[in-house]
Parts: C-alpha cells; structure tokens; sequence
C-alpha cells in the first residue's frame, strides 16, 4: 500500500490557495514544537463567508496537503461552518493519512481556527 493516498500526493505537488493575502482579515499562525512544521492561514471575510483563503506552510507533505485541502473546504463556507472543521475531516478528504502524519492535519484545523479568532478579535474592535 502506498503511505499517501493520491489525494494527498495531488494536494502536495499542486496545492490549492497557496500564497498570501495582504490585506486579510484574519490570520492565524501555528507550529507544532516536536517537527517544528508551521502553517499559517489568511483570511477575507465578507458577510460572514470565507470570501477567500490563502495560505503559507513551512512543513512536511502532509502538512502541506492538509492546508490546501482545508483552504478548499472552508473557501465560500459561511465563518460559523469554517469553525466547525476538524482534522477528521480534512483527513477524510483526502482519503486518509498514516496515523502518525494525522498530526499534520491538526495544525490546518488549528490554523483555520487561529485565523478566524483574529477575524472575530478585530471586529469587535472596531464596532
Ligand atoms: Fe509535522 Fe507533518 S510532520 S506537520
């Protein structure tokens, strides 16, 4: 059996949403201290849907899969359904990974939700 499923080699070599959002409305940054892998997620929300996700991931392929297959979940996704998102499910969608990579998926959930508290921090801010 291969390690990666093709979801997850097709995520890694061609990743969706990778890049940087200037003007963000929320970002959120997480590492994991035992790979020292870092993941962060940019955000632009308007009426309260992920208009558009972007993100930057210094990490391992799973990682890195994770991230663009959890950009693609939550893109067009209304904020509260966005919060909602768990490593399970950016692992299910990509068919699975090694229990030992399902940390990688972690840090997208993380990320995401790091991102949108940073979102919701800045908006209380300023009404
Ligand atoms: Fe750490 Fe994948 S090995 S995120």
């Amino acid at each position: 059996m291969a390690l990666y499923s093709e979801k997850v080699m097709d995520h890694f070599r061609n990743p969706r949403n990778l890049g940087v959002i200037e003007d963000a409305d929320g970002v959120g940054e997480v590492g994991n201290a035992k790979c020292g892998d870092i993941m962060k997620m940019y955000l632009k929300i308007e009426d309260d849907t992920i208009q558009d996700v972007k993100f930057e991931t210094f990490g391992c392929a799973s990682a890195i899969a994770s991230s663009s297959m959890a950009t693609e979940l939550i893109k067009g996704q209304p904020v509260s359904k966005a919060m909602e998102l768990t490593n399970q499910a950016v692992a299910e969608a990509l068919d699975g990974l090694p229990d030992y990579k399902l940390h990688c998926s972690v840090l997208a959930e993380e990320a995401i939700k790091s991102a949108l508290e940073d979102y919701e921090s800045k908006k209380n801010k300023t009404e």
